[in-house]
């Protein structure tokens, strides 16, 4: 990703909605300096642990933020990303204009999402059907579909995003597209343990480094070029 965003030695890249903080320690040992934000307060903390004990305290800062209301002047960051984030965003329009409204001329954003044109939605739609087990509550949307699933006892919102519409919705921020890319190709290794886990989790590698088409993928590594 950082390859793909051309980002230089010393640079400082946005880790927008960093959870616990994996990412950001990434791109730190890359010489990069983060600012890592995220809306909830429970995952900075967890963040500032593992990145202390990474021993990069001195290259990462945190600061808690909503990214559909950020505090950053216009053009703050030159190099942005989001890693599975705007996934859980309802208000998908609010957070994307003011991702492109914190990113500087020239500089880059980008985002891992999931795809609704996956391979995997037509095999879990088999599944239910065998199962009889049909998924309710699904809205579709300009940006995609979307879902509330009960999580731990709250509702968590989980968009499969059509890419087509976000990198459009993107081009008319002056964006434009540089990479698309595959992720994962398959997401249920979160659902299996032991061997099958191990299996799908090397099949996600090897579509990867194969560099199989991004549309079978359910999760997309999309790079925009603010030109405008
Ligand atoms: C699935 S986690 C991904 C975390 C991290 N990027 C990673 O890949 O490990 C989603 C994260 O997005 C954060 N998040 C959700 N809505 C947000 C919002 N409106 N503003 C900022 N962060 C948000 C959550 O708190 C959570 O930490």
């Amino acid at each position: 990703m950082l390859r793909l965003m051309k980002v230089p030695l010393g640079a400082t890249v946005l880790d927008a909605g960093c959870g616990p903080g994996v990412h950001s320690i990434r791109v730190a040992k890359q010489n990069c300096q983060v600012v890592a934000i995220d809306i909830s307060q429970t995952m900075l903390t967890e963040a500032k642990k593992r990145v202390e004990k990474a021993g990069m305290s001195s290259v990462v800062s945190f600061q808690q933020e909503d990214l559909t209301a950020l505090t950053f002047p216009d053009a703050s960051f030159e190099y942005v990303f989001s890693w599975g984030v705007i996934i859980h965003i309802k208000e998908i329009e609010k957070a994307l204009n003011e991702l492109s409204r914190i990113v500087a001329p020239y500089g880059f954003l980008a985002l891992y999402i999931t795809n609704k044109r996956a391979l995997d939605h037509p095999i879990e739609a088999i599944a239910r059907f065998l199962l009889r087990k049909p998924l309710s509550g699904q809205e579709k949307l300009p940006m995609g579909d979307g879902i509330w699933y009960d999580f731990n006892g709250q509702k968590l919102w989980v968009w499969q995003f059509d890419t087509d519409a976000v990198t459009k919705y993107l081009e008319t921020k002056g964006f434009r597209k540089t990479h698309h890319i595959i992720g994962e190709l398959t997401e249920n290794q979160r659902r299996v343990s032991g061997i099958l886990r191990i299996l799908l989790l090397k099949l996600n590698n090897l579509c990867y480094r194969l560099k199989l088409p991004a549309v079978i993928g359910s999760t997309n590594l999309l790079v925009f070029e603010k030109i405008k």
